[in-house]
């Protein structure tokens, strides 16, 4: 894994009369605390993000190369670990499967159906979180869980763990108990929040499920659960089916809409909760430039999670990065607070 340096906090901008070129511009100050609540808060350097799952190659961080300088970006959350191993789903687990030739042809259907796929939690803070550390990045550990009382287990043997900051909630996963989502019901949101809450002091991000009657509802059972930031969202259950072929795409039939199509899905969620609720947002889906991060921090969000865009191409953060400074500039913006509309 590549070893990053990190970067310097910014300092305050020097506002100018005549608008310099953007690449030049000094000072910017894009900081967010995402846990202003929490003793401990969660501190980056910028709004950027990686979101769970799309993290190089194999979720984990294979391929991204020395060039590429995590400690730049915001905050990386490596791919969910679940309580037990799991070998995920049958193949073909993408469409389309070579996202950059399809990105270049036009095409913006993203489905995936990985199925979770991690070596399980104990082995992963054994042998996987620690060596986060050498990327002198903001990481945070994701993880999924069966049922509440796991929940809790979880926060407890990560509230051990090496090489993280703050922990994401993957909410889109089913309670053993009913079959449901925990992420589609306020109860069960809740109550897994509190279960970790109970045994970590560590940052919470709760990261929800988008395809829900009232998104308010299940941020504020986030919120009342003690999370300290909510993540909107995962990707939507969707399907495509190969009219020559006459098979789904997809080896688990149907899988998650991610990509550009959900983009103005996931932004209207942001927007209405972040009229509901005052601790920080963070905006994900189909964020493939500077100015859809920046179409995010309008609607309300403090930060930004870059999901398929990083399969199109590993460097896309860095680049989406670069272009959120180029529209502060040309916007005449020092800072990204009260930017909402
Ligand atoms: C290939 C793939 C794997 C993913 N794996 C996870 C995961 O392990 N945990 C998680 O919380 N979200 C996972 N996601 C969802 C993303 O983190 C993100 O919420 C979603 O893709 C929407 O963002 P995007 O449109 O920028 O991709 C995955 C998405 C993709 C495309």
């Amino acid at each position: 894994m590549p070893r990053g340096t990190k970067s310097q906090p910014a300092s305050q901008m020097v506002r100018k009369t005549n608008r310099p070129n953007p690449s030049q511009i000094q000072g910017l100050d894009l900081s967010v605390d995402l846990a202003p609540n929490n003793p401990h808060h969660l501190h980056l350097t910028n709004p950027v993000m990686i979101a769970s799952g799309t993290f190089g190659y194999d979720g984990y961080g294979r391929g991204i190369t020395g060039d590429m300088d995590l400690g730049e970006l915001g905050a990386v959350i490596p791919k969910t670990f679940t309580h037990l191993p799991r070998e995920g789903n049958p193949e073909p687990r993408w469409h389309p499967t070579s996202y950059r030739e399809a990105w270049d042809a036009g095409d913006i259907l993203f489905l995936n159906a990985i199925g979770l796929t991690n070596p399980g939690i104990e082995a992963g803070l054994v042998d996987v979180t620690p060596s986060w550390d050498r990327w002198n990045a903001t990481c945070i550990l994701s993880f999924a869980s069966d049922s509440v009382k796991q929940f809790g287990d979880m926060a407890a043997m990560a509230n051990q763990g090496t090489g993280f900051q703050g922990i994401e909630l993957n909410l889109s996963c089913p309670n053993v108990e009913d079959g449901s989502l925990f992420g589609h019901s306020a109860n069960l949101t809740a109550q897994a929040v509190a279960a970790v809450r109970k045994n970590t002091d560590r940052p919470i991000l709760a990261k929800l499920a988008p395809n829900v009657p009232n998104i308010i509802e299940i941020a504020r059972a986030a919120v009342d659960g003690g999370a300290d930031a909510i993540s909107i969202g995962n990707t939507i259950p969707a399907m495509h089916i190969d009219t020559k072929t006459r098979q789904p795409v997809l080896g688990n039939v149907t899988g998650g809409l991610s990509g550009p199509g959900l983009r103005p899905i996931s932004l209207a969620l942001v927007y209405q909760v972040s009229n509901a609720v005052d601790i920080p947002i963070i905006g994900i889906g189909g964020i493939f430039s500077g100015e859809h991060a920046a179409e995010y921090i309008l609607a309300g969000a403090s930060a930004v999670q870059i999901g398929s865009a990083n399969l199109v191409g590993l460097s896309a953060p860095w680049r989406i990065l670069s272009e959120l400074k180029d529209w502060m500039s040309h916007s005449g913006l020092s800072n990204l607070k009260g930017l909402r509309i």
